[in-house]
């Protein structure tokens, strides 16, 4: 649909504000937080690192670090009242609803993180540390576990595949989950931020700017699309199968899941650093079928449609052989993003200004107001 002149449809290519958190180059295919390079952060940086880096603007020192996880540690537990409510919510539930539910009620424990301003730093903390404890206890309830305790030997990204699974990852899937949340943790204005700056941009507080987020996030064009990557995967079941169920999917004018993006015009630095540990999670299981499915679907849907791989072409493939369920996988992404949600928040706090855009009114005017007994059917 071509846009009426003066409209920019889906506000594409508007610069609605000024952001010193992360730059998408879109032509490059380049993703920097803070200035550093996502590829360099890949490799050298933990998630807790990256969360102080978009805090702080500035990357921690060692002692800073060790105060940060410690901070997580204590963080980590949800108020006794709150983990009752989440052991009674239905456990058929989406469990995108289950996060968005428990944050919004754990700001009525909480009111003192949840006042706006500079200071929402604690509360900024305090979401991104029990976002894991909440997925992971009602989780956990639905496959009758019992949930796990904080641990202070494990990192956030080991913390939270344990409390998904219920079981303690190996050193490889802890470090291929933390790599996933790095990745994650920002990316300029997407819906899910820009919805939670506009909730913080009324001058209300970072909960309900956290739980407008995670609303955004739950759509499919923007955090489900893994989820339906790999619907797709168990429709393709062999890589000699690829290109018949695309071409399907594309004649039928379906969208492929995974492909495309708003920004880049590449392909999405993300994709290639998943696309490496989907290899290598795919070899240390002894299971290459998702990479080598994927691998093809790429190749189709490049001469097909001239499209790029977006982060949730291997996000998904990943997630699954580590065992975690494909409803949690959009929950995990909101548990990486909190850390860029709550740093553009706290921006936003900084310079705020109304985000208030305008429409371009298409309806008539000057309509004669007709009682209701005189109204015919329509
Ligand atoms: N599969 C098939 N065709 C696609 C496509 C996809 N994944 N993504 C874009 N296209 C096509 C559209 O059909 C459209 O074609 P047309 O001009 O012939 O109608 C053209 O490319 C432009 O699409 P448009 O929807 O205007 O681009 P956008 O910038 O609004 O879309 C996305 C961005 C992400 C919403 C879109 O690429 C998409 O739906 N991708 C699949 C969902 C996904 O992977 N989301 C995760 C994003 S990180």
């Amino acid at each position: 649909m071509v846009a009426p002149a003066g409209v920019q449809r889906g506000l594409e290519d508007v610069v609605a504000l000024e952001s010193h958190l992360c730059f998408i180059d879109g032509k490059l295919g380049r993703l920097i937080y803070e200035g550093y390079d996502i590829r360099d952060l890949a490799v050298h940086s933990t998630f807790e690192e990256v969360a102080y880096l978009l805090w702080y603007g500035r990357l921690p020192t060692a002692s800073q670090l060790s105060d940060l996880k410690s901070r997580f540690l204590t963080l980590r537990t949800l108020p006794e009242a709150l983990a009752d409510q989440i052991d009674r919510f239905p456990r058929s539930a989406n469990p995108m609803d289950i996060l968005r539910t428990a944050v919004s009620s754990l700001a009525l424990f909480e009111p003192e993180e949840t006042r706006p301003g500079p200071s929402s730093i604690g509360g900024a903390q305090r979401l991104t540390a029990v976002l894991p404890t909440i997925i992971g206890r009602f989780a956990a309830r639905r496959s009758g576990r019992e949930p796990v305790g904080p641990r202070p030997d494990l990192s956030h990204a080991a913390y939270l595949l344990h409390a998904f699974l219920g079981r303690e990852p190996t050193e490889l899937e802890a470090r291929a989950i933390d790599v996933a949340l790095i990745l994650h943790a920002d990316h300029e204005l997407n819906a899910s931020t820009f919805a939670a700056r506009v909730t913080a941009s009324t001058l209300s507080d970072l909960y309900s700017s956290v739980t407008s987020a995670i609303g955004t996030l739950k759509g499919p064009l923007h955090g489900g699309a893994n989820e339906r990557v790999m619907e797709m995967l168990d429709d393709i079941v062999t890589p000699d199968r690829a290109e018949e169920v695309v071409k399907a999917r594309l004649s039928r004018h379906e969208r492929i899941m995974g492909f495309g993006h708003r920004v880049y015009k590449v392909e999405d630095p993300r994709a290639t650093i998943l696309r490496g540990w989907s290899r290598r999670i795919g070899e240390s299981k002894g299971d290459t079928h998702y990479y080598e499915i994927l691998r093809r679907v790429e190749e189709v849907v490049h001469r097909e449609k001239g499209l790029y791989p977006n982060v949730d072409l291997y996000s998904g493939s990943i997630c699954t052989l580590l065992g975690i369920p494909h409803d949690l996988f959009t929950p995990l992404f909101a548990a990486s993003r909190v850390a860029g949600w709550t740093a553009h928040v706290l921006e936003e706090y900084q310079d705020l200004r109304l985000i208030r855009p305008t429409a371009k009114y298409t309806g008539p005017v000057d309509l004669t107001y007709v009682p209701i007994g005189e109204r015919g059917q329509v």
